[in-house]
């Protein structure tokens, strides 16, 4: 069983992994001059960014400190 706190820590280092995840796959078209590499990294990295949307609104939702954070700057 788990308490919120640790769910909150676990959902803080998923968000961190998918941002890093992001760097990563564009550093990697950046690597590249294939057309086809850089099309299929860039697809994955928009869908990383799509994870990262999805683990803030659940912080959010979970966090209020969190969500009042985001409304003071006005998102
Ligand atoms: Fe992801």
């Amino acid at each position: 069983m788990s308490d919120l706190s640790t769910d909150l820590n676990n959902l803080r280092e998923d968000l961190k992994d998918e941002l890093l995840a992001i760097n990563h796959y564009q550093s990697h078209i950046d690597a590249t001059d294939n057309p086809e590499i850089q099309k299929q990294l860039g697809h994955i990295r928009d869908e990383e960014k799509e994870h990262v949307a999805e683990l803030v609104k659940l912080l959010r939702q979970l966090d209020p400190t969190e969500d009042d954070k985001f409304l003071k700057e006005g998102i």
